[in-house]
């Protein structure tokens, strides 16, 4: 079992990551203001763990209730929030009730934007059970909903209280999930850690094969990197905006097809090639390190190219993006393997060459 903290003062909170954890009811006694949870969920994930969530509460005599959201980035929406509201408000709960939430990012970032915004803040804990969730979504208190014009538009930053990673819900992920996942565990080796970059080219086989020991060490070295980048900038003032590799373009991948068609992680898979792919047109990156990058995303098995979209329709859903400032594109660019920048200076033209060459 590892610990890792996030550190933000009084705020500060423990990210647990290890086997079994789901059923040790003093994980969550332990950060709780009174007796009361509501857990919110969905319908993948409740007949899996959501009985195991409650018998460990019940043992440490926490009265917990759940909301079963549909499951689905479709449904990180508006109307499906509305019913975490109802749940909250039927079963009376007040602003001492923990909402925990169950499941993958889609889960984490409505349940989190519940608990930001329920009679103006409740405590909230993320049990995240996919790979995406446990190494990036559920860290660093970004909650949000999409908004058929653009992804997590609607938003509230909402620190947890805890982090409960339980590496044994992995065991029932789909594999194309575990490969989404695995997208933003190679993001942080790109952006600022290119020792453990070279560790996943040496351990992408062991990883695929669920090792547990291999993915309990991605995990928490992912964990440890997204730590520090929220406890330097919580709010995104400036390093933060790193973590968003690829993810420009991957929003309008996500945004262009209909939400839920690509999977988050492979969406910014296509969209970190992107951004390669336009680091190296602007002389930052060499010919061997895109070669490189593209090798172990395909090794993974995740797209190296984006969706025949138009190019103006990626340039359009890009401008809806949250770094855009004063009308200009922020991107996140590569000057090197480990080493992410935020430029504003790239012409539109190669950006448009750069969609160009990366898209089937
Ligand atoms: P997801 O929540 O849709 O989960 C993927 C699928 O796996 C779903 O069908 C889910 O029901 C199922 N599932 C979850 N746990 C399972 C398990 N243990 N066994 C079997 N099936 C399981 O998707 P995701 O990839 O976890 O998260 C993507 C979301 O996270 C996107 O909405 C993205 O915008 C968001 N995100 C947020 C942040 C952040 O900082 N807040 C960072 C990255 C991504
Ligand atoms: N996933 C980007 C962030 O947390 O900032």
């Amino acid at each position: 079992m590892h610990t890792l903290t996030v550190s933000l003062a009084e705020r500060s909170y423990p990210i647990h990551i290890g086997a079994g954890l789901l059923d040790d009811g003093r994980y969550f006694s332990s950060v709780l203001r009174s007796r009361r949870v509501m857990i919110v969920t969905n319908s993948v994930v409740a007949p899996l763990y959501l009985e195991r969530v409650l018998r460990a509460l019940q043992t440490e005599g926490v009265r917990a209730d759940a909301v079963v959201m549909p499951d689905g980035e479709a449904h990180k929406d508006w109307s499906t929030l509305m019913t975490v509201y109802d749940g909250l408000l039927e079963k009376r709960c007040d602003r001492t009730t923990a909402l925990v939430a169950l499941g993958g990012g889609v889960v984490g970032d409505m349940g989190g934007f519940a608990a930001a915004t329920y009679q103006r803040g409740i405590p909230f804990v993320q049990v995240p059970t996919t790979l995406l969730a446990q190494v990036d979504s559920s860290v660093g208190g970004k909650t949000a909903i999409n908004h058929p014009l653009g992804k997590n538009m609607i938003g509230a930053f909402h620190q947890p209280r805890m982090v409960l990673a339980d590496v044994s819900t992995l065991d029932t992920l789909p594999d194309r999930e575990l490969r989404a996942g695995l997208a933003e565990v190679i993001k942080y080796g790109l952006i600022r850690d290119p020792e453990f970059f070279d560790w996943i080219e040496s351990c992408l086989d062991q990883i695929l094969a669920r090792d547990p020991a291999t993915l309990i060490e991605a995990i928490s070295r992912s964990c440890r990197n997204k730590a520090d980048v929220v406890a330097a900038d919580e709010t995104e003032q400036g390093e933060r905006a790193l973590l968003n590799l690829g993810h420009t373009f991957g929003h309008a991948i996500e945004t262009g097809l209909g939400y839920g068609v690509w999977l988050h992680g492979e969406a910014v898979a296509a969209g970190t090639l992107m951004a390669a792919e336009l680091s190296r047109r602007l002389g930052w990156l060499a010919d061997a390190e895109l070669e490189r990058i593209e090798h172990v995303f395909r090794r993974a098995g995740l797209p190296v190219h984006g969706p025949d979209l138009p190019t103006s329709a990626y340039l359009a859903l890009m401008a809806h993006d949250k770094k855009v400032e004063d009308g200009a594109l922020r991107l996140v660019l590569l000057r090197g393997i480990g080493r992410a920048v935020i430029h504003s200076g790239a012409s539109a033209d190669d950006i448009a060459a750069a969609i160009d060459a990366r898209r089937a």
